[in-house]
């Protein structure tokens, strides 16, 4: 049998086979961030497809991190019966669900916010929308971390099987762990030990909330691929040192920053019409122009966080790795579960085309997913349309 479809556990929790429902934002719940029927039918298929965990879209943790227009949202007790709909829709075709909570910290509007965003530091305009983020206060960043851990506790009453932190792509964990976006003088910033401290009171704050038998996981950028340094690899692997150290249960390996490096986060093809699309009109013209001098430069490479895993997981201490980014191929699934650098196969963009996909390759029916990057489907989400394969064709 592949080792693919091997089980492997998360923390306590075991999982049927090596494939992950990498976190994939559905731009479909309801406008006050309740689960919708269209994302209880997206993951009933994917669970019917045979994936083993399914990481739905980011939940936000408190309305002033609402990162989109149509997210979903685990910041209230409201939000319980439908996500607890969810987590049964998974485990009725015996998958397993963990919630990514999130705060957006700047990377939102003021339009979904009410207020302009804010961030560890108020350095560097937000490339799109121009605004200098608020400096966060001592209240502002304890009342974050509260709200991390009041939704952790909703996440185990909802029935999810365990939690991911979203540590990546730009948003508010990130913004305080990475060099660029954190500019602070007091204990949230100067070393990496200070800049590393937001993420820590963080995971102390959820596991205080979680039952002893639900893991605790963080998806992590190992290169933020900021204009200036931000993370580097050498800083991730330090970081996942020091969260194997306070017992995180499982490490999703990304990269990226969904504001300033979005291409290194979904490598492909730039869908410049698109993307434009999703722009206020005045600023198409110049947009197109920005977006099109990108054409060329992200073209898909396999497993393109590889040699991040291969840092990361000699020092985690047999923390179970999730690798996620371009993993197209079923051989190297294979290869690279064998080698012992990734425990888990995490995909996003190959099971929005094939919800089906894992079955589809336990009856070795393909070699190869049928996704070719061409991220329609992410300028679509950008676009406040539901996430779908827009491959052959783009609403209009
Ligand atoms: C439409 C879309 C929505 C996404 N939403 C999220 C999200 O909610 N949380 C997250 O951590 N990553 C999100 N991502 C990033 C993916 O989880 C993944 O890291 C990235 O697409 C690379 O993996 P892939 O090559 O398998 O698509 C999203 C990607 C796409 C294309
Ligand atoms: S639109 Fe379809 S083919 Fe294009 S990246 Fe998304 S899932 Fe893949």
């Amino acid at each position: 049998m592949s080792v693919l479809f091997t089980p492997q556990s998360i923390g306590k929790v075991n999982i049927k086979n090596r494939f992950v429902q990498s976190a994939t934002y559905e731009a479909c719940a309801e406008k006050n961030g309740k689960v919708s029927d269209a994302i209880l039918a997206r993951y009933e298929k994917l669970a019917k497809g045979g994936v083993g965990l399914i990481i739905p879209g980011y939940l936000y943790v408190h309305p002033k991190g609402k990162p989109h227009r149509f997210g979903t949202g685990i910041h209230n007790d409201e939000m319980i019966p439908g996500l607890k709909k969810l987590t049964d829709v998974v485990h009725q075709h015996q998958g397993k669900i963990f919630f990514q909570l999130n705060h957006a910290g700047r990377q939102t509007t003021k339009a979904l916010v009410g207020q302009t965003p804010m961030g560890p530091s108020k350095k560097w305009r937000d490339p799109i929308h121009f605004f200098l983020p608020n400096e966060m206060s001592e209240d502002e960043i304890l009342e974050t971390i509260k709200a991390f851990g009041q939704a952790a506790g909703r996440s185990a009453e909802a029935g999810a099987d365990g939690i991911q932190l979203h540590g990546a792509h730009g948003f508010l964990i990130n913004q305080f762990i990475s060099p660029f976006f954190n500019h602070r003088k007091d204990k949230w910033g100067g070393s990496a030990e200070n800049q590393f401290r937001y993420v820590k009171e963080v995971v102390l704050e959820t596991r205080k909330h979680l039952p002893e038998s639900m893991p605790l996981t963080i998806k992590l950028s190992t290169n933020d691929f900021t204009p200036k340094p931000g993370i580097t690899l050498e800083l991730a692997a330090k970081y996942s040192q020091w969260l194997a150290e306070l017992g995180i249960d499982g490490i999703e390996v990304s990269c990226g920053s969904a504001v300033f490096s979005f291409m290194n986060m979904c490598r492909g093809k730039v869908p410049v019409a698109e993307l434009v699309k999703s722009l206020p009109k005045w600023q198409r013209p110049i947009g197109k122009m920005v977006m099109a001098k990108l054409e060329g430069k992200y073209d898909l490479e396999e497993l393109y966080n590889l040699d991040a895993a291969k840092l990361i997981k000699p020092n985690i201490n047999g923390v179970p790795l999730m690798l996620v980014g371009g993993i197209r191929t079923v051989s190297k699934m294979e290869e690279t579960v064998q080698s012992g650098f990734a425990d888990f196969i995490s995909m996003s963009r190959p099971f929005i085309r094939e919800p089906n996909l894992v079955n589809r390759i336990k009856a070795k029916k393909i070699d190869i997913v049928s996704c070719v990057s061409c991220n329609r489907c992410l300028a679509a989400v950008a676009n406040d349309i539901p996430v779908k394969c827009y491959n052959e064709n783009f609403p209009k």
